[in-house]
């Protein structure tokens, strides 16, 4: 588990959440992580994390290619 491939969040404005979703039969939060202006986290998926949400924009970098978040405003 510890070798699954990571992603890259990069915060492009304040406030921006990581929300990890839980694995299994229940698809609950379980975690979110805030990330200011600049602020980048590497995760990965896990045997608890099968889904990351991201509120607020950002850049998400993965194996498939980067993707832009953007503003709820
Ligand atoms: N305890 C969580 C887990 O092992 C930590 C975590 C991993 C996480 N990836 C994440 C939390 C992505 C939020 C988003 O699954």
């Amino acid at each position: 588990m510890s070798q699954t491939e990571y992603i890259v969040i990069r915060a492009q404005e304040d406030g921006v959440n990581v929300i990890g979703l839980t694995r299994g039969n229940n698809t609950k939060f379980h975690h979110t992580e805030k990330l200011d202006d600049g602020e980048v986290m590497i995760a990965q998926f896990t045997e608890h994390t099968s889904a990351m949400k991201i509120r607020g924009k950002a850049e998400i970098h993965t194996a498939h290619g980067v993707i832009e978040s953007e503003s709820k405003k």
